[in-house]
């Protein structure tokens, strides 16, 4: 196992009616951002919850982030922060408004052009208002990690940042305020917390016991309540469980001192700004393409995979990978993802558009190790036609 730094300063407060919290976490003086997605939250009582326990404190609410936030949308929000002198962000949504509180939290005190907090990955931000989160889609894990994935469509960008500047300082996870969620959208979000365990996971074994124990229940656990929860989005037991795995699949704890890959979403990430894709739907096309592709280099964690999260322990070796491939692909169909690039619309000219917008940007070496060149990122989408 490598040597790592392992620091998560996000006081978690799950359960129901822990909106209340808020009373005691933002200070009495502190003066809000209140940022949020199209209007959810107005009809499903979220909102009533958290204006309540903000009580007198000021508070500006900024509407209209959409699913996979935008650039110039947030700029607006930053823009009020600055002119209200506003200095504390709250998120009150799903991924995309935690990760749209996140970058108008390093956006606003930064002087130099903010597009460059994404084009720098992060490392420009050398500041940041502190900023809370209440979830209400579980899947992304931003509520407690330092990344922010923004899209910018005028120029059909969509980038990552990461900075531990931007940990939120709270969460609140409130599994009945998930109830309301489409079942596409729940679908999604175990799609994507299972697919943040793969990118972490499904590498070269570096005797890392406890990082690969740990991502194999977080699997397990998703496996066997994730499609329940997309069934019964009332059960609140299996919810709650499900909205726990997906915090601790991105929480930073199974990725400390392993090797990581993270390919998928890289190229997922392209899929989403040509066509506008749901994310999770993208990982669920790319994911097993890519494990396909890079059979060879991760055999001993697909063995280990198969094994003890799909109890695939007879045949050939080639045939246990063949069929922890299988398993994965019919995981993510069995919530009602499709895994093809037909299922979507997309034509295969797509791999080599995409292998080809990575290569401008500098990125020909990525996976884990760095054998993720555009000839095969255009491989696995081709393969994912
Ligand atoms: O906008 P509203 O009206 O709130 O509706 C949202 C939105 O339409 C709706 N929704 C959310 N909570 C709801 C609800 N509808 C009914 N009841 C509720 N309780 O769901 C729709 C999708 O919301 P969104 O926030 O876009 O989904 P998600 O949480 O899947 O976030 C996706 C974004 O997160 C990024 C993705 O790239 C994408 O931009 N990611 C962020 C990561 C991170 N910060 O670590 C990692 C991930 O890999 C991912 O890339
Ligand atoms: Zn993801």
């Amino acid at each position: 196992m490598e040597n790592f730094t392992y620091f998560n300063p996000t006081r978690i407060h799950f359960g129901k009616g822990q909106i209340k919290a808020l009373a005691t976490e933002l200070p009495q003086a502190a003066r809000v951002l209140l940022l949020a997605g199209g209007g959810s939250i107005r009809t499903n009582g979220v909102l009533q919850q958290v204006q309540r326990a903000l009580g007198a404190r000021v508070a500006v609410e900024f509407f209209g982030v959409e699913a996979n936030p935008d650039f110039d949308t947030l700029m607006k929000a930053v823009e009020i922060v600055r002119r209200e002198k506003l200095d504390w962000v709250l998120a009150v949504g799903g991924g995309s408004v935690a990760d749209g509180a996140k970058f108008v939290a390093a956006a606003a005190p930064f002087s130099g052009d903010p597009w460059e907090i994404l084009t720098s990955r992060g490392s420009v931000v050398k500041s940041a208002l502190p900023l809370g989160v209440v979830l209400t889609l579980p899947g992304t894990g931003s509520e407690a990690n330092i990344a922010a994935v923004i899209s910018r469509r005028a120029i059909r960008e969509k980038l990552a940042f990461l900075n531990p500047l931007v940990f939120p300082k709270f969460s609140i996870l409130d599994p009945e305020t998930t109830f309301t969620l489409p079942e596409r959208q729940i679908a999604n979000g175990v799609a994507d917390a299972f697919t943040h365990v793969i990118e972490q996971y499904m590498t070269f074994p570096v005797h890392a016991a406890i990082q690969d124990r740990f991502a194999e229940s977080v699997m397990q656990v998703l496996v066997e309540e994730g499609p329940k929860s997309v069934r019964n989005p009332k059960d609140y037991d299996s919810r709650a469980n499900v909205v726990w795995a997906a915090t601790w699949a991105l929480n930073g704890v199974i990725g400390s001192g392993v090797p990581q890959d993270w390919a998928s979403h890289t190229i997922g990430h392209e899929l989403t700004a040509l066509h506008g894709i749901d994310h999770a739907r993208t990982l669920a096309v790319v994911v097993p393409s890519l494990l396909s592709v890079q059979r060879a280099t991760k055999a001993a964690k697909l063995l280990q995979y198969g094994e003890r999260v799909w109890g695939i322990r007879e045949g050939s070796e080639a045939s246990r990978i063949d069929a922890a491939i299988e398993r994965t692909r019919s995981f993510y169909e069995s919530l009602g993802l499709r895994t093809r690039l037909r299922d979507y619309d997309v034509k295969p000219g797509v791999a080599a558009e995409i292998a080809g917008k990575l290569k401008a940007r500098g990125e020909v070496n990525f996976g884990e190790r760095g054998d993720i060149t555009p000839e095969v990122v255009e491989r696995i989408l081709t393969l994912a036609a």
